[in-house]
């Protein structure tokens, strides 16, 4: 069983990797593989709406990460896509891959049906929330089952005016552990 772990920020190696490793730790202790996509720092394209997609079940586009994530998402059995909170949001460019890849493969094809699906979100002060919220619909839209945790799937900055953020790390990891246990009974 393998978890794909998403990292929507332009930082390789930033917070929301950070937030990510945390539950990574956790899905490895419990026997879960993990891989990783980085979603990188080039121009990413927006949805159109071009319609070509409920032919091919990819996105016309071809010169980005879009249908590379697409191709991850379905060898993976569960994803956690990571995102720093912009505004009280997802990253612009998180949202503008995500509108596609799941437009082409959920709308259409339904292509992600029962991989079990988590979002967290990295972030200064506030706003993750309606971040979480944002990920939340690709998943609910594609009828994969949105793994929970003991709070909301949210860690501060080490450096935030909050201090290290014991809960954050609390709550990533048992959002890996309850991941972990769906896909341990599926075997
Ligand atoms: C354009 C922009 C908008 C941001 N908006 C918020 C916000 O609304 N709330 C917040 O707490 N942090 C906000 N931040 C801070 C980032 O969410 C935070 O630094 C995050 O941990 C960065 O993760 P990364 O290192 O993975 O990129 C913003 C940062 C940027 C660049």
């Amino acid at each position: 069983m393998t978890v794909l772990l998403i990292n929507g920020s332009p930082h390789s190696k930033g917070e929301t990797s950070y937030a990510l490793s945390l539950v990574e730790k956790a899905l490895n202790e419990k026997g879960i593989n993990t891989k990783w996509f980085w979603i990188g720092n080039k121009m990413v394209r927006g949805c159109i709406d071009c319609g070509l997609c409920t032919k091919t079940f990819r996105c016309n586009f071809t010169d980005d990460v879009g249908n590379e994530l697409i191709e991850a998402i379905l060898k993976a059995d569960g994803i956690v896509i990571g995102t720093p909170v912009y505004f009280a949001a997802p990253s612009g460019a998180l949202c503008a891959l995500l509108d596609r890849v799941f437009y082409a493969a959920s709308t259409h094809g339904n292509l992600f049906k029962g991989k079990p699906a988590a979002a967290v979100a990295s972030c200064i002060r506030s706003g993750a929330n309606s971040a979480i919220d944002r990920l939340n619909k690709y998943f609910s839209f594609s009828e994969m089952p949105i793994i929970s945790s003991s709070y909301w799937n949210m860690l501060f900055e080490n450096h935030s005016p909050k201090g290290f953020d014991e809960m954050g790390h609390k709550t990533m990891q048992t959002l890996g552990y309850n991941m972990a246990s769906l896909l341990n009974k599926k075997t």
